[in-house]
This record gives C-alpha cells, sequence and structure tokens, in this order.
C-alpha cells in the first residue's frame, strides 16, 4: 500500500553513518585506483606524473602519485579530503562525484596522505586512517614545516615549485608471502599492467604530449629522485590500413534531443600489434565500445548487453565521445569502469543508421565476416615448413599466422662464405638455406645478427620454402633452385656494383 501525505507524521535528517568508508573502493584495481588519481592531476592541469610503486623486500608497501598541477590550499585540501564534496566543475574537467581521491586510496590502502603547494600559499599536509575516517570522518592536519619539505622533494624530482603528492601507506591488496621470486613475479606483473592501463587510459593525452606520465619501482628509503620510465600510449584504434575498406563509419543514434556519434571500426584480421592487444591480454578481450570522455578512455571494448562478446566479433571496436551522451545515455559510476547504458541507448542503438543505411546489426556482422574470412583463408592454405633459426621472431610469428605448419619439422637461414657471383645454396638434408655471407652487409649494413635481414629472408623463405618441403629434389626443384640462383646471381653481383657506385 502507498503512504498518503496526510499520512507523514514527522521528517527527521538521517546523515550518513562513517561506517560508509568501510564499503569503498572494493571494486577498484590497483591500476583503476591510480588512474583516478592521474585524472585528479590532470584537472589540477598537471602536465606531468609520477606514479611510484616503492619496496620493501620487493613487497609493495608504499604506493605515491606526484604531480606538478596547480596544487591546493587549506580551504581546498579539506575539501578534498570529504567525502562527495563536490567543487564547481567545468565541462572539461574528470573529476564528478568528490569520491575519487577517497574512494580509490581506501580500496588499497589504510593511510592516506596529502601533500600539496599551491602558488603563493603555504604547503599543506592532511592525513586520514581509514580506521579513524569510518568512525567520524577524523583527519589529522599536518605541519605546514614538514609540508614544505615533502614540497622541496617533490620539486626535485618533477622540477615544479608546485604540485601535489598523494601518498598510500599500509597497502593492503598486495603480495605479503615468504617466497621472493613470487614477490617480484607479482610486482612485475603490476607494474606491467599498471603501463598497459594508464597507456591505454590516457594514450590521447600522452601522444599528443599534453601528459607525461613516469612510473618508478623502487626500494622504499633508497628511491631514485628521478620520475621514472615514461608510460607510452597505446592506441586501441592505432592500425595502420583498416580491415574493410567501408570502414570505419559514422552511425547516428538518436534519443528525443540527444545524437549520439558512433566511429565503428573493423580491425584488420590476425593483428599482433600493441594497441590490438593491450598490455598482455587478446585482443580478443577488447571488443565493443571505447568510451571516452575528455579524451580519457572511460571504458575498453565491452558491449554492454547491447550485443554478445565473440570470438567472430573480435575486430569490432566502437568509439563513441560525447559529454552529452553521459547522462543521458549512460551512467557513469565512481570508479568509473564499466559505464552502464541506459535502456534509452538500446533503443537509440537499434535505430541507428550511417548515412548509407548500414545499421549497427550490420556493421557486426561486416567485422564478423572479415574474421571469418581470414580464417577460411588460413584453412584453405597448404601447410608450410616452419621457419626457425634466422627469421626474426615478428616474420616467424606472421607466417604462423597466415599458415599453418607441417609438423616437426623446420628451415634456417645462415651465412656461409661462398665463391663471388653465387647467392644462395639449399643443404636439404639439413634444411638449411644458406646465403652468401660475401653479401651480407649489402642487407645487414650495421654488422648483421642472427636474425637480420628480414625482408630478404622472407622473400627467401616466400621462393623456396616448397623444396624444404619435399623428401629429395626432384628434376623440377633442382631446375627451379638452378633458375634461382642464376637470376639471383646476377641481381647481386648488380646490387653490389650499384652500391658501391
Ligand atoms: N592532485 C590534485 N591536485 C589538486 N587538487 C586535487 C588533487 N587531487 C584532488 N584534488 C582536489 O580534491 C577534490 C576531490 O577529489 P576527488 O575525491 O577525486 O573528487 P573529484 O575529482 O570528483 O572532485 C578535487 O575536486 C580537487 O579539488
Ligand atoms: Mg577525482
Amino acid at each position: 500500500m502507498v503512504a498518503a501525505s496526510g499520512d507523514v507524521v514527522e521528517r527527521i535528517q538521517l546523515a550518513p553513518d562513517a561506517g560508509l568508508v568501510k564499503s569503498l573502493g572494493a571494486n577498484h584495481t590497483l591500476e583503476s585506483a591510480i588512474a583516478d588519481l592521474v585524472d585528479n592531476s590532470i584537472d589540477a592541469g598537471a602536465g606531468r606524473v609520477s606514479v611510484r610503486l616503492l619496496t620493501r623486500q620487493d613487497r609493495l608497501v608504499q604506493v605515491e602519485v606526484l604531480d606538478d598541477g596547480k596544487g591546493m590550499d587549506v580551504n581546498v585540501v579539506n575539501a578534498a579530503m570529504t567525502i562527495g564534496h563536490q567543487r564547481d566543475y567545468s565541462v572539461d574537467d574528470l573529476g564528478h562525484f568528490g569520491m575519487g581521491l577517497k574512494v580509490a586510496s581506501f580500496g588499497h590502502a589504510d593511510v592516506l596522505t596529502v601533500w600539496s603547494t599551491k602558488y603563493g600559499a603555504t604547503p599543506v599536509g592532511r592525513r586520514i586512517r581509514r580506521a579513524d575516517f569510518s568512525k567520524d570522518f577524523t583527519c589529522e592536519v599536518l605541519s605546514a614545516k614538514v609540508a614544505e619539505e615533502h614540497s622541496a622533494d617533490r620539486s626535485v624530482i618533477l622540477g615544479s615549485d608546485v604540485g601535489t603528492s598523494i601518498i598510500w601507506t599500509e597497502v593492503r591488496n598486495a603480495y605479503r608471502g615468504d617466497a621472493a621470486d613470487e614477490a617480484r613475479r607479482w610486482l612485475a606483473t603490476r607494474n606491467e599492467a599498471l603501463r598497459a592501463h594508464l597507456g591505454v587510459t590516457f594514450h590521447r593525452l600522452l601522444a599528443d604530449r599534453r601528459l607525461r606520465i613516469d612510473v618508478l619501482v623502487d626500494e622504499l628509503g633508497e628511491a631514485l629522485a628521478a620520475p621514472g620510465v615514461p608510460v607510452l600510449p597505446i592506441d586501441p584504434f592505432g592500425y595502420a590500413t583498416s580491415g574493410h575498406p567501408d570502414y570505419p563509419k559514422v552511425l547516428v543514434a538518436k534519443a528525443g534531443e540527444t545524437r549520439v556519434k558512433l566511429r565503428c571500426h573493423v580491425w584488420p584480421a590476425r593483428s599482433d600489434i600493441t594497441g590490438f592487444r593491450i598490455g598482455t591480454k587478446p585482443g580478443e578481450q577488447f571488443q565493443g565500445f571505447y568510451i571516452y570522455r575528455n579524451d580519457r578512455l572511460l571504458q575498453a571494448g565491452g558491449w554492454s548487453d547491447t550485443a554478445n562478446p565473440s570470438p567472430a566479433r573480435q575486430l569490432a571496436r566502437v568509439v563513441l565521445e560525447d559529454s552529452q551522451a553521459i547522462g543521458s545515455f549512460l551512467t557513469m559510476n565512481p570508479e568509473k569502469s564499466g559505464l552502464k547504458f541506459e535502456p534509452i541507448f538500446h533503443d537509440a542503438l537499434g535505430r541507428a543508421a550511417a548515412a548509407d543505411g548500414t545499421t549497427f546489426i550490420e556493421y557486426l556482422q561486416d567485422a564478423e565476416s572479415i574474421h571469418i574470412d581470414a580464417n577460411k583463408r588460413k584453412r584453405r592454405r597448404r601447410p608450410v615448413i616452419r621457419p626457425d633459426k634466422g627469421f626474426t621472431p615478428a616474420v616467424r610469428k606472421r607466417i604462423g599466422n597466415e599458415l599453418q605448419f607441417i609438423d616437426g619439422d623446420s628451415i634456417d637461414l645462415k651465412w656461409r662464405r661462398m665463391p663471388a657471383g653465387e647467392f644462395f645454396d639449399v643443404e636439404l638434408p639439413t634444411k638449411t638455406l644458406w646465403l652468401n655471407s660475401r653479401y651480407r652487409p649489402l642487407f645487414a649494413p650495421s654488422g648483421g645478427s642472427l636474425n637480420d635481414a628480414p625482408v630478404l629472408k622472407a622473400l627467401m623463405f616466400l621462393l623456396t620454402h616448397e623444396v624444404f618441403e619435399g623428401r629429395h629434389l626432384g628434376a623440377k626443384d633442382k631446375d627451379q633452385i638452378a633458375l634461382w640462383k642464376s637470376i639471383l646471381g646476377a641481381a647481386v653481383v648488380a646490387e653490389e656494383r650499384m652500391r658501391g657506385e
């Protein structure tokens, strides 16, 4: 039964209990939590951020995020430590809920310390212990003198007098066991995951040099006064040529006044580059929507119930960037991961179309057909002998992506001295293709290495692999080899003469 207004006898105010603090941050990974701190640095106008994973005997004990942003004074820092304090945001801000700093921090640490210096203001320091904060929101005010010292340290690392340092101590969720190699592996994995996450999340800002992020992993107390190793941008749309000649295509989704552009991409089949792959995870896991807000990636893939993920759809990635869309079509959560698509967006997507009439379903089918055709081609092709020594890994891998290998057989490509005018030789019993080392400087000018001259070797493989696939050289094979030797012998002599001139 619904209560009527006459049933109200009194209004009482129920302020939140500080115990809510205990629930914060459970959904954050270490990477997403650190990215949230980087958001704050960006909002503060930082051009440089140094993320520091500090260890004691390879166990993560402290995380620091230092920036050269505009810093905070007393008033701002007090608001900053308050849960849900929403300042006046501008349209290009990444902040939103007034939660990020606290949620990210308490998801991973029991103590949060903030040191900050703003131009013309006394440096400030604040510390929150999660246990106290979750009783009565207690925050400790730290001495300005110590804040001044921290400001000086930060200035050595980032070269700026103003800025902010966020420091997590009593870090939870880190490897604490006895095995030293486990500890190092844990750290290496987190470092890789962090670099990949920051690299893709901020790829536009990093690529445009609007932002530089460095990551340092070092022992606490001995850490270098250096920012660390730069994070490289990972562009999830960084292919050279589209997988489908008609794409990318823009589909427009409309609902009432809201119009959202969906830029639909088809990756080339069997890509094996960073960008398709992200970090150590295969590209297949990154199909779906890429949602950008002020050039920050909020979601890297996932169909959010608008379509089903499948291996056949692995080439499909859709960019959605429209701050208009967030709020009406999409709901952001405090972790800024996995946006929720509103029912109105699902309806709009069903009706969305490109200028040429292409619908969302047709786009998915186009992406699937590129993937399926590429696989059919691979299966139709005859298996080949596996390239082994002498081929650079990228070439070996690509040949393996395009063709299947004959079991238990492989070919080596090596250099050895031969008479002038001879370019190569076939040695079937050892399955070796010899190249004349006399001409090696022409193809590997910087001295050469085991895997040198990749173009030449790939061409030689494509030309000769069939003769290595038989058990002996037939008359036809011998004639072919004689033909290649004759022509390539003349070619290499000409090549040498031209280069000499
Ligand atoms: N690195 C920083 N530099 C300057 N100000 C910061 C920084 N981090 C946090 N702040 C301040 O603290 C406030 C609260 O941050 P946060 O809890 O992440 O919420 P939001 O970013 O949604 O406002 C920010 O609005 C900003 O004023
Ligand atoms: Mg924030």
